[in-house]
C-alpha cells in the first residue's frame, strides 16, 4: 500500500545546460507509472523553477532546505512560502551534509519539518548515523532521537517520508547491504508503532539513500520495508532511470 518514492537529490551540482540535459533524459525514458511509482527531483534553489518547467507532469520537484520559520530578515534564507508561491511541493529537511557540515540540530529540523508542513510542503525528512556511532553500537539510539525530534512536533504524518541514510554510506560507494537498510528501517518502523501508532507505522514510506545505483537498486528494492531511495550522485547521471524502473 506504500507507493515507491525516488527523490534525486542533486545536491550542490550543475548548470544550465547539465540542468536541461538531465531533464531531458529524464523525459525521454520510459518508466512505471505514478500509480506504481512517486518520482521527486531535487536541484538546487536557483534551478527549482527551470527544472519544474521542463520536467514530465508525472515527475515532481523538491526543495533541499528551508528557513526554519516565516520568512523576514534572514540573509540567504529561503522560506516554506517562497516555495509555496512557486508551487514547489516538496522539501528536503535535515539531510546529513546540513546537520554535519552546517551544525543543524535534531531540535532545528524537528522546527524546520513542523514549519514546513504547516505551510503545506511535503517533507522528505532524513536520518541518519555516523560510522562512528555505529561503530559504537548507537545506531538506532542516533536515529530514534533524529526521529523523535521530529515526531513530537508534528500533528500528522502523511505529507512526510522518511529517508534513512547513513552518513558511512553517502558518497563513499560504500553502500549499506540490504540486511542492513531493512535492519534499521524496521527497527524505524517499530518506533513509529510504539511512539506515533499503528497506522502512521504501517503507512510512513521508509526510504534508503548511501551510495544507491543501477546495479545494487534492485536488491535493496526487494526488501519488505525499504519503501523507495534518495539518490545522490546517481540522480545526476542516465542510471537513476534504471532505480525509477526498480520499483516493479
Ligand atoms: P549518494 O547517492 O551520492 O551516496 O548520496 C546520497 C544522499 O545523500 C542523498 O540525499
Amino acid at each position: 500500500a506504500r507507493k515507491f518514492f525516488v527523490g534525486g537529490n542533486w545536491k550542490c551540482n550543475g548548470t544550465v545546460e547539465e540542468v536541461k540535459k538531465i531533464v531531458t533524459t529524464l523525459s525521454e525514458a520510459e518508466v512505471p507509472s505514478e500509480d506504481v511509482v512517486e518520482v521527486v527531483i531535487s536541484p538546487p534553489f536557483v534551478f527549482l523553477p527551470l527544472v519544474k518547467t521542463l520536467l514530465r507532469p508525472d515527475f515532481s520537484v523538491a526543495a533541499q532546505n528551508c528557513w526554519v520559520r516565516k520568512g523576514g530578515a534572514f540573509t540567504g534564507e529561503v522560506s516554506a512560502e517562497m516555495l509555496v508561491n512557486l508551487g514547489i511541493p516538496w522539501v528536503i529537511l535535515g539531510h546529513s551534509e546540513r546537520r554535519l557540515l552546517l551544525n543543524e540540530s535534531n531540535d532545528f529540523v524537528g522546527d524546520k519539518v513542523a514549519y514546513a508542513l504547516s505551510q503545506g510542503l511535503k517533507v522528505i525528512a532524513c536520518v541518519g548515523e555516523t560510522l562512528e556511532q555505529r561503530e559504537s553500537g548507537a545506531t538506532m539510539a542516533v536515529v530514534a532521537a533524529q526521529t523523535k525530534a521530529i515526531a513530537e512536533r508534528i500533528p500528522h504524518w502523511p505529507n512526510i517520508v522518511l529517508a534513512y541514510e547513513p552518513v558511512w554510506a553517502i558518497g563513499t560507494g560504500k553502500v549499506a547491504t540490504p540486511t542492513q537498510a531493512q535492519e534499521v528501517h524496521t527497527e524505524i518502523r517499530k518506533w513509529l508503532h510504539v511512539n506515533v501508532s499503528a497506522e502512521v507505522a504501517a503507512s510512513t514510506r521508509i526510504i534508503y539513500g548511501g551510495s544507491v545505483n543501477g546495479a545494487n537498486c534492485k536488491e535493496l528494492a526487494a526488501q519488505p520495508d525499504v519503501d523507495g531511495f534518495l539518490v545522490g550522485g546517481a540522480s545526476l547521471k542516465p542510471e537513476f532511470i534504471d532505480i525509477i524502473k526498480s520499483a516493479t
